[in-house]
């Protein structure tokens, strides 16, 4: 691709979407819509916004990402999270661009000992997980030039999430029950956009040679593991200055005793091997990741 080009980001205000806004700023021409100028559930409207953005590269981190709602909103939950990525699919095919989206590890069911690599067979608990791994097989079934990255327990310096969550509830409650069952590897935004846009750029210059030597599905998380209960006591570890010594006791707790609409794996730790041997590319540790996240709300948001 000799002149920059352009760059469609679905999704542009989620936690992901922003974070892509910020790596990509130099890449190219960039375009961005969110629910305010597109409605995913709306085929015609996703092939609108594509043929009138003609990008050479679609980045989707649009989803309805809701877990527990999308129990009791299925058709909504396919619309966005299938049937829309299988639509940006065969509008790259049809232009030869790249689409680049992300799933989860809510695919898998969790009942394995040790990481999921991505041959193992899926078997989603809930309705979330079903639309994301249909979206996943949209895209495949399409083919062309994507990427597929799934990743898990996502968070980073905005939107809604389990840190954002933890720091307001430190701030209101003198204790609090997290679960400590399930495992896996919080995995922020901020690394997950710049592992992309490294994989992107290495891809479209030929790094990686041709399309067929790298389109696919990849995990890409941090590094480690942890549990719910572990991942909030590392942040009120890291959270003085904002809870002035009030740290909250945080108990553990099983599953079982914090009943949601949606069940969730157990085990959600993704192997990041494939990334790493193809791409050469290895996110931070958790404990990196979050360490650095704080960092930055420290610095945007001394008071919080
Ligand atoms: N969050 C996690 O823990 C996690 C874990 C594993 C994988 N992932 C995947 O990572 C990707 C990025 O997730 P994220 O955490 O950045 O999600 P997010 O913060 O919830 O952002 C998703 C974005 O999609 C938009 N959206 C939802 N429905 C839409 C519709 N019908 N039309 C137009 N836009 C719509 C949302 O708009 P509104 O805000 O207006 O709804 C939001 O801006 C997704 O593919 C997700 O499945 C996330």
């Amino acid at each position: 691709m000799s002149s920059k080009p352009r760059i469609l980001t679905v999704g542009a205000y989620g936690q992901v979407g922003r974070e892509l806004q910020r790596s990509f700023s130099d890449a190219g021409e960039i375009t961005v819509r969110d629910r305010d100028t597109v409605d995913l559930a709306k085929p015609d409207e996703v092939r609108a916004m594509v043929r009138s953005a003609a990008p050479d590269i679609i980045l989707n981190a649009a989803a309805y990402t809701a877990v527990d709602r999308a129990e009791g909103e299925p058709e909504v939950a396919m619309a966005v999270n299938a049937q829309a990525p299988g639509i940006l699919a065969e509008e790259a095919l049809r232009t030869g661009a790249l689409l680049v989206h992300y799933s989860t590890d809510y695919v898998f069911d969790g009942s394995k000992t040790g990481p999921w690599v991505e041959t193992d067979k899926p078997n989603p608990l809930n309705v979330y997980g079903t639309s994301k791994l249909a979206g996943e097989e949209a895209i495949r079934q399409v083919g062309g030039k994507y990427l597929i990255f799934r990743t898990s327990w996502v968070y980073g310096p905005h939107g809604s999430n389990f840190l954002l969550t933890m720091l307001r509830l430190g701030r209101e409650r003198a204790s609090l029950k997290i679960v400590d069952d399930q495992v896996g590897a919080p995995t922020t935004s901020v690394e997950l956009a710049d592992a992309t846009r490294a994989i992107v750029s290495g891809a479209l210059a030929g790094k990686f040679g041709d399309v067929p030597n790298w389109a696919g599905l990849y995990h890409m998380t941090c590094g480690g593991s942890v549990s719910w209960c572990g991942f909030a006591q590392a942040i009120y570890a890291r959270s003085d200055a904002w809870l002035h010594g009030k740290t909250p006791v945080v108990t553990p707790i099983d599953s079982a005793e914090y009943p949601t609409a949606a069940r969730r794996p157990l085990n959600s730790l993704l192997s990041n091997e494939k990334l790493s041997t193809c791409f050469g590319v290895q996110l931070a540790s958790w404990e990196a990741g979050l360490d650095s996240v704080i960092r930055r709300l420290k610095d945007d948001l001394p008071g919080l």
